[in-house]
């Protein structure tokens, strides 16, 4: 289960140094535009994944006036930090430094909530990857193992495509064959174990958010052709070998298990066609679920909220502070004030942000 009982931030965007206890529950950031608030999330982000959402540069990340960044977090018995700058790139956690980023999402899983990295209902399919995939490791963790050669076998079919090398091909489509259909199986797997969630009784809380009449719906889309059994390695190795004459005309892969997505639906109707706030909705439907599931099997991660009123009525608001308070997760979330007075029924930890700086209000 994951709690920070003490962050400590230096020098991250406009953030200074200092340091905040939260909660071990709701934790609310209150200021108005400019203060802070979306830097304070993208710090708690940084710190489970090792990068940003919104930017690869580092140098964008620390603070105009200083050379580095530090971060650092007490989890448990886990102290992880990270200090960074234009020379030193350096990711501890108990003072042993880690090259693997992995260990830092096992320590503090994250569960993140903001417009900044685009809604995963209607959203690119790229961004529904990350989001599947987030879940697919935290119940398979040794997941990470197929993605890695998954790419690195991926590469290496493409450069041979463009260099017109054919004879060395069949290797890498039998490696390929073998990790797609395990990486297939496992989405396919967690998306049905997500799915039991969506219609459980315990997401009973959830499904409020929209009508009693509305269908929500989402099916995966394993990026390989429909004549491809997807998670037979045989059936993947044979489409790819009785198709390698096209593939050398294009050059490269142009399906596959790095072309997966999931299409969303609410009656029927193509998530295209959904205005911004049901978009915004359905999306909370379905991090929210992915968030249950993991508490049910027994990591609880860490929820990051970014500007929880916009979009959203004071109905939805209420239903999803009710929720997340019922899953007794740690949650940081941030709001411009507009619904104090809902979101302090439930008793959060509030916080204030004021120029950079983060004072404890209550
Ligand atoms: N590297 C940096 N060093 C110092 N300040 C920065 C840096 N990067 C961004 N800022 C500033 O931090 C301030 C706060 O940004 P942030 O995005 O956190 O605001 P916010 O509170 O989320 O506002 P909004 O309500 O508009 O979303 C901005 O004025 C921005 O220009
Ligand atoms: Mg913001």
């Amino acid at each position: 289960m994951a709690v920070i009982s003490k962050l400590s931030i230096n020098h991250f965007r406009n953030l200074e140094s200092q340091y905040i206890i939260p909660s071990k529950g709701i934790n609310l950031f209150v200021a108005n535009n400019a203060q802070g608030k979306t830097n304070l999330i993208e710090a708690i982000y940084y710190l489970g994944h090792n990068r940003s959402f919104k930017t690869k540069i580092i140098k964008e990340v620390i603070h105009f006036d200083h050379q580095s960044f530090q971060i650092i977090a007490q989890i448990g018995d886990d102290r992880i930090k990270l200090e960074k700058s234009k020379i030193k790139n350096t990711v501890s956690i108990n003072q042993q430094r880690i090259s693997n980023t992995s260990q830092l999402s096992q320590i503090l899983p994250i569960q993140i909530i903001t417009p900044d990295k685009g809604f995963v209902v209607n959203g690119t399919p790229k961004n529904k990857r990350s989001y599947l995939d987030w879940g697919v490791f935290h119940v398979k963790p040794n997941s990470v193992k197929s993605f890695k050669t998954y790419n690195k076998v991926l590469k290496n079919i493409n450069n041979l495509l463009v260099r017109n090398k054919v004879d060395e091909l069949d290797f890498w489509f039998l490696s390929l064959a073998e990790v797609a259909a395990n990486i297939n199986q496992n989405r396919i797997e967690y998306l049905q174990q997500l799915k039991q969630t969506t219609f459980s009784n315990e997401s009973e809380l959830l499904s409020t958010l929209i009508s009693p009449l509305d269908r929500f719906d989402y099916q995966f889309s394993s990026g390989w052709p429909k004549e491809v059994d997807e998670t037979n390695q045989q059936s993947i190795y044979n489409y790819l070998s009785s198709n390698t004459h096209n593939l050398l005309r294009v050059k490269h892969l142009n399906y596959g298990s790095h072309k997966a997505s999931i299409r969303f639906s609410l009656n029927n109707k193509n998530e295209c066609f959904l205005s911004r706030g049901e978009q915004k909705t359905l999306s909370i439907i379905f991090w929210l679920t992915q968030v249950l599931l993991l508490v049910n099997l027994k990591t609880k991660p860490v929820v990051l909220i970014d500007d929880l009123s916009s979009e959203l009525d004071s109905k939805k608001i209420n239903i999803i502070l009710q929720y997340l308070k019922a899953l007794k997760v740690q949650t940081f979330m941030t709001d411009i004030g507009h619904n104090l007075d809902i979101i302090e029924r439930i008793n959060p930890s509030i916080f204030e942000i004021d120029d950079g700086v983060i004072r404890i209000k209550n």
